[in-house]
């Protein structure tokens, strides 16, 4: 099921971002620009990272480096 249409961006790649460390919509634009576009999955992809698709996201809550800094989407 697409989360982005505008990209096309599926629910299980938001999920493999997620997976690979992108705990923000931010971070999810930056891996794979859903979101960039008309901004209508932003809530979306909130809502899937805020069901625990992000399973590092306990670290970054705690202040754990997650990530090497990603290029910030505009
Ligand atoms: S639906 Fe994702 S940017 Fe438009």
């Amino acid at each position: 099921m697409f989360v982005c249409s505008c990209f096309g961006v599926t629910e299980e790649q938001v999920r493999s971002h997620a997976d690979a460390g992108a705990c923000t919509p931010r971070q999810i634009a930056s891996a794979c620009k859903a979101g960039t576009d008309c901004g209508g999955c932003v809530r979306r992809i909130q809502a899937l990272l805020g069901r625990g698709a992000c399973p590092r996201r306990q670290l970054a809550d705690q202040g754990a480096p997650v990530l090497a800094e990603l290029p910030e989407a505009a």
